[in-house]
């Protein structure tokens, strides 16, 4: 039975930032969340009144107000996990996904100089420990923020960084080489579950029990589908989980400044820290310190309490509504925009152009104008789309392109802001004489 329609002109009320006019009193048709989401009412009022009653560092100080900001931070967490599937110890706060990625990155580094220095490592984490000859298996449709890190990290260790290619439909080259391209030198196989530029929804089935396999670490960059489909991090494939996860709060109605990476207990066990100072700490001498078990080991210094508490809301929210209404929405979404997209002569979908296992992200090209000039022309029209590399250049590299116009819509988005789109489109054609 499919999902029951979403009421988006009653969820676009709940967004302060949608009742307001942009260029002249235009109405905005905000296209971007694939960068950030807009925020709810009930993520600015929790955060608000966080401030207002319990602001204070959680974690320390044995005052009414500490005890409360503890709570609160702690429900959050719990509340985390449970979207995903999670125990709350397995859920880790950071800044964002890009500070997840690093951290699993820093790890690998951090295990690799103890282990030269001869210093002792906590069980588990040789597998972490990596020589010239070690391969990183990524694609070539990751953001920069799934490759850069692990680009340093090679550069760091002599480790190889290897990557699967895209087909022309903007899939990934999953089943091509696998065995050669995994194989018993890689120690992790880190990938993108949906492409923020592409759209495409990897099936990260094939490569996963591949790494398993090898006995390969998977790591998922999870950042553009927890926010728009049910997740659960122990069944993102094949019945079984990856082994690390990193997505951002302000993706998914969040504020800024919280990310999450979610580990597998025994591997978050394993894991030595990645920033060190207070409160990851078990016992600290001047001769050296003992660290405290995860998730309190990879959050050092005073969390971001009213962050954490306004992700609480965030998740609230989204499972009032329902994950599995917002993607079915998204998939109707998709399934309104590819044609009418597709309807303009000149314009080139790059990605899936059919909506099976891709999300509601759209970028396209349009013959004979710049991205940068075809999204001036939409803001004129109070249409909010991102243009540029998308921090994925490569990929733009791959299709020969500079740079793509990018619509990517969420739950408050309707077929009326496709048409906006769709409009804008035409209208830019016709002020550069394409048409
Ligand atoms: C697929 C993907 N991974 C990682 C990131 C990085 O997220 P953040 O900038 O919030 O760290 C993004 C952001 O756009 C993304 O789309």
């Amino acid at each position: 039975m499919s999902a029951q329609p979403l009421d988006v002109s009653r969820i676009k009320k709940d967004f302060p930032i949608l009742q307001r006019t942009v260029r002249d009193g235009k109405r905005l048709v905000y296209l971007d969340s694939g960068a950030t989401s807009q925020k709810p009412n009930a993520v600015l009022d929790a955060e608000r009144h966080y401030y207002e009653t319990s602001n204070a560092a959680a974690h320390r100080g044995a005052h009414q107000l500490a005890e409360e900001s503890t709570l609160a931070y702690e429900a959050a967490r719990a509340k985390v996990a449970a979207f995903v599937g999670a125990q709350p110890d397995e859920i880790i706060f950071t800044k964002n996904a890009t500070e997840s990625l690093n951290l699993i990155a820093y790890t690998f580094l951090n295990a690799t100089t103890k282990a030269a220095r001869g210093e002792s490592l906590p069980d588990g984490a040789e597998r972490f420990v990596l020589k010239p000859g070690d391969e990183i298996v990524v694609s070539e449709m990751e953001h920069h923020a799934n490759l850069v890190p692990w680009q340093e990290l090679c550069a760091k260790t002599g480790a190889t960084l290897r990557w699967f290619g895209i087909t022309e439909a903007g899939r990934l080259h999953a089943e091509e080489g696998i065995s050669n391209l995994i194989n018993e030198r890689t120690k992790v196989v880190s990938l993108v579950h949906q492409s923020n530029i592409l759209g495409t929804v990897n099936l990260l089935g094939l490569p996963f029990k591949r790494a398993r396999e090898v006995g390969a670490l998977c790591v998922v960059d999870a950042c553009q589908s927890i926010p728009h489909m049910p997740v659960d991090v122990n069944n993102i494939y094949a019945d079984q989980g990856a082994d690390l996860v990193a997505w951002s709060g302000h993706k998914m109605l969040g504020p800024t400044g919280i990310g999450v990476l979610w580990g597998r207990r025994e591997v978050l066990d394993s894991m030595p820290p990645f920033l060190s100072g207070g409160s990851m700490i078990e016992t600290v001498t001047m001769q050296g310190t003992t660290f405290a078990k995860p998730p309190q080991r990879f959050e050092a210094g005073v969390p971001m309490m009213a962050q954490a508490v306004g992700l609480g809301a965030a998740v609230d929210y989204l499972n009032e509504i329902g994950m599995d209404r917002i993607a079915e929405h998204e998939h109707e979404l998709t399934e309104y925009t590819l044609p009418r997209l597709s309807e303009i002569d000149g314009l080139t979908i790059v990605g899936p152009n059919t909506s099976a296992d891709r999300g509601s992200t759209f970028s396209f090209v349009v013959d004979g104008i710049h991205p940068h000039d075809v999204g001036q022309v939409l803001d004129s029209h109070g249409v909010a789309v991102r243009v540029g590399h998308h921090c994925a250049w490569p990929t733009c590299q791959h299709f020969k392109i500079p740079a793509t116009v990018r619509a990517s819509m969420y739950l408050y988005n309707d077929f009326a802001d496709v048409d906006a789109l769709v409009d804008g489109v035409r209208d830019a054609q016709k002020f550069f004489g394409v048409s």
